[in-house]
């Protein structure tokens, strides 16, 4: 059974890592990024498709990364859009047939373990919608504009949270037009199934699944890889 679809928006310009080339083609340990990704979903034998959402100047990029990463699944490329929902609202119109789950990844989290994809799966499959998250270490406060705080959410009830958020198909479908028609913008594709109404299940991630966002991550994302092997 091939029942599940991955998309992952890739067209985003990391602006925030500095540097020409945006993040998902940043090369650690000889390899792009993105290719580091993409072999995390080689080795579930569910997936049906990786869809592969990239900027039209990265096009040729995000092909040999695909080919440097060696993986079996087949991936197809899309354009990607003007935000990461964007990108991922014109994936979601190439799931492959028959897709009962959908997964959301980001391109710059290269380290999602299999055991935590098989546990995402399952959870998906009993809630509806299953995502990844640790608890924070932080006191987090809630500030308005002029740096004010509002409120302390009790620590323990706080978790941050990660990718792949997994999604039964008409869920995570119903979430994209109801957000369009309401006009709302969000920072993960969770936020829309709950906008919704529906469930979301929290369960916990791994340390090492981290996203690539600033220049000191690369120095992680290489120390992890050396310890994987
Ligand atoms: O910018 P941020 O780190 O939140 O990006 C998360 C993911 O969304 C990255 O994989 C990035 O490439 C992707 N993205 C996208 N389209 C955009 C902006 C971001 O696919 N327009």
């Amino acid at each position: 059974m091939h029942d599940i679809s991955v998309i992952i928006p890739a067209a985003g310009s990391g602006s925030r890592m500095g540097g020409d080339v945006p993040k998902p083609f940043i090369k650690i340990a000889g390899l792009p990024v993105l290719s580091h990704t993409l072999r995390c979903f080689d080795y579930v034998d569910r997936i049906a498709l990786v869809i592969l959402a990239v900027s039209e100047g990265c096009k040729t990029l995000a092909q040999q990364a695909i080919e440097s990463s060696g993986v079996k699944v087949p991936v197809k490329i899309v354009n990607g859009g003007a935000e990461r929902l964007d990108s991922i609202r014109n994936a979601l119109q190439h799931i492959a047939p028959g897709t009962s789950l959908i997964a959301v990844h980001d391109a710059v989290r290269p380290f999602v373990g299999r055991e935590l994809l098989l546990r995402l799966i399952e959870s998906a499959e009993k809630y509806g919608s299953s995502i990844p998250g640790l608890p924070v270490t932080d006191t987090i406060k809630q500030i308005d504009n002029d740096g004010l705080v509002i409120s302390t959410p009790l620590r323990s009830s706080l978790r941050s949270v990660q990718t792949p958020q997994i999604f039964r198909t008409d869920i995570l479908k119903s979430a994209y037009k109801h957000a369009a028609l309401q006009g709302i913008r969000a920072t993960d594709d969770a936020s829309l199934v709950e906008y919704l109404g529906h469930e979301v299940k929290v369960i916990e991630g791994t340390p090492e699944n981290i996203k690539l966002t600033y220049p000191e991550d690369l120095q992680k994302a290489a120390f992890i890889l050396n310890n994987k092997i």
